[in-house]
């Protein structure tokens, strides 16, 4: 059986000030946010509690930071506002559960996911779609490695996109969240869980996305349009991966990410190709060659060139490649990676393409090496 859901409902605002004319931040209110978005277009705004997310470290989300966070709210708060990139928003919607610590028990289950307060997430990246999404995604220090918890509870109640707090977005930010919903489409797409209803949206974000970066490698500007169209597209990715999953680039991706601390995104699109040329060798016939087809006729070449010439594409609009010895891994953690990534990411290994087994995972570890 294959079911289909979108839970938020999704609002459009042009400006921030729209946003609080709406929403009016008060004293009920537990805001979730960094100070350059606060300080730029909330600064009037008055907020039960307010907690800036770099006071509590850098990149991306860890449990460390939630149980801090959790210490420092000093009232009860029947509201969440999150309002930032993917860490503000994945962190974001824990606080809005009955019980959010201790985080490891969460994850591990052994408390339930129940839903209290009311969450608004308001996305300044366009990447993660985590507005849309019923997934939070933390890096656990101890276990060295990220995971994925993935439950109705965590949906928002409305994702509000505001394209306004995404001016002046730095290029670099702009390059990471928007190859990982490149990732999110194009995983969805493959992934067994896919519905022709989920495919949609796959395919509708990855047009968007690449012809976007078509037009960066024209010369084209971050303009509030383009700004505009990426966000809309990082959202169909993330309708449609809350639906099908993530698999095999996000499970390999983790460790990396939590060992080197590479920006999610970057970590994914390190691991991305060596992952989907496995997935043409071993079967090639299937759904990847209906997407290649769709890849070929948006970048205009061949398809059997369409995953070289994206490659070509990706390096050349929006992010350098690095090997992964650039970042500082060893041979040795090939086969560590590998093994975690087996033993740690089977929600996300199960909608792989196909079966990847752990000598198949190290060997594209090692290939990219
Ligand atoms: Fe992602």
């Amino acid at each position: 059986m294959k079911t289909f859901k979108i839970a938020p409902s999704v609002v459009s605002l042009d400006t921030a000030e729209d946003f609080c004319e709406r929403y009016c931040i008060n004293e009920n209110d537990l805001v979730i946010t960094n100070d350059f978005t606060w300080n730029k277009f909330f600064k009037n705004q008055r907020a039960g509690n307010l907690i800036f997310i770099q006071n509590y470290g850098i990149g991306e989300p860890n449990d460390e930071m939630v149980e801090r966070i959790f210490r420092d709210i000093k009232s009860e708060y029947t509201r969440v506002i999150a309002i930032g990139g993917g860490t503000v928003l994945d962190v974001a919607k824990l606080f809005a559960l009955r019980q959010t610590s201790p985080v490891t028990d969460l994850f591990d289950k052994n408390i339930s996911a129940i839903k209290e307060k009311r969450l608004i997430l308001v996305p300044t990246t366009c990447g993660t779609g985590s507005e849309i999404t019923n997934i939070s995604i933390l890096e656990f220090k101890k276990r060295h490695t990220k995971f994925g918890l993935a439950d109705d509870a965590l949906y928002a109640d409305e994702a509000v996109l505001v394209p306004e707090l995404m001016d002046g977005i730095p290029f670099s930010v702009f390059a990471v969240s928007s190859v990982d919903a490149l990732i999110h489409a194009f995983e969805s797409y493959l992934s067994p869980k896919a519905s022709v209803f989920s495919q949609t949206f796959s395919i509708q974000a990855a047009k968007m996305i690449l012809s976007g970066y078509k037009k960066i490698e024209n010369g084209a500007e971050l303009s509030p349009e383009l700004l505009k169209s990426f966000l809309v597209a990082s959202d169909f990715a993330g309708i449609a991966f809350s639906n099908a999953g993530c698999a095999a680039v996000h499970a390999m991706s983790y460790p990396l990410g939590a060992e080197f601390h590479i920006p999610h995104g970057e970590a994914n699109y390190t691991v991305f190709s060596g992952v989907f040329k496995t997935y043409m060798k071993r079967e090639p016939n299937g759904a990847i060659s209906l997407l290649c087809g769709i890849i070929s006729k948006i970048l205009g070449c061949d398809g059997a060139e369409a995953l070289d010439e994206l490659d070509r594409l990706l390096d050349s609009a929006v992010l350098k490649k690095k090997r992964l010895g650039e970042y500082g891994m060893t041979r040795e953690q090939i086969t560590k990676f590998a093994a975690s990534v087996t033993e740690n990411q089977k929600r996300l290994l199960s909608n792989s393409y196909v079966p990847l087994t752990t000598e198949q995972i190290a060997e594209i570890y090692a290939e990219l090496y």
